[in-house]
């Protein structure tokens, strides 16, 4: 399972690419208005630390403004991907930029019927946000599990990538399910090397080993 950092802030994001657990950078509007940045240079800044792919999304609503949009983040870098929503302008602009060699990632999806459109669109990523499912007595996991059995159905090339990840446990049913990648804030990646068992056993092994009064170096 590959792991993006779905934060605005290159400070995480360098901490993250430090702990080597970096696989690509997910942003939106709100994130970008998070950081009190400039979305093209945060976007820029962003695509200079890692290779893999940043996601950059589009303002506009309509087709011809989101075009027109993804034209100028798609120049940003070469590992600019362009998210668009999921709506029937955003598929139209997802078939149009994807047919032209863009890696897409359809956004905002709450529906396996939405995540089919967007593989019919040609979508390099699904997003489907299991956090905001959950916040409404919904199920994300499931909507996880329903996606991928639908693209297994069809060998669609789509990436589902889970995204509204707000806990550890998220990370571990989405990949129970097989999901390819998940999207997820620094301080939940920083949060899957922990256990209190670890820490304990740490100590223990600490402590004994002093006790030896050996040196190994
Ligand atoms: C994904 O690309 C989105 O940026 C993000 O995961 C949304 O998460 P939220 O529901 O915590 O805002």
């Amino acid at each position: 399972m590959k792991f993006f950092a779905d934060t605005g802030d290159v400070a995480e994001i360098r901490e993250i690419q430090s702990m080597g657990l970096l696989d690509g950078v997910t942003t939106n509007p709100s994130l970008i208005a998070k950081s009190g940045r400039q979305f093209k240079d945060v976007i820029k800044e962003i695509c200079g630390i890692t290779d893999g792919p940043v996601s950059a999304e589009v303002a506009a609503l309509d087709y011809e403004t989101m075009m027109k949009e993804a034209d100028v983040l798609r120049k940003i870098a070469k590992n600019v991907t362009v998210k668009v929503p999921l709506t029937v302008d955003g598929l139209r602009a997802c078939k149009a930029l994807s047919g032209d060699g863009t890696m897409v990632n359809v956004t905002l999806c709450f529906s396996p019927n939405q995540a089919l459109l967007a593989a019919k669109a040609g979508a390099h990523f699904i997003s489907p946000f299991v956090g905001r499912l959950d916040d409404i007595h919904l199920d994300g996991m499931e909507l996880i599990s329903e996606i991928r059995q639908i693209y297994d159905n069809y060998d669609y090339d789509t990436n589902i990538l889970v995204a509204s990840v707000r806990t550890a446990n998220h990370i571990k049913e989405a990949a129970l399910i097989g999901a390819d990648y998940a999207t997820a804030p620094a301080s939940v990646l920083k949060s899957l090397v922990k256990h209190p068992l670890t820490d304990k056993g740490i100590e223990g092994f600490v402590a004994d080993w002093k006790k030896t009064g050996q040196s190994i170096i």
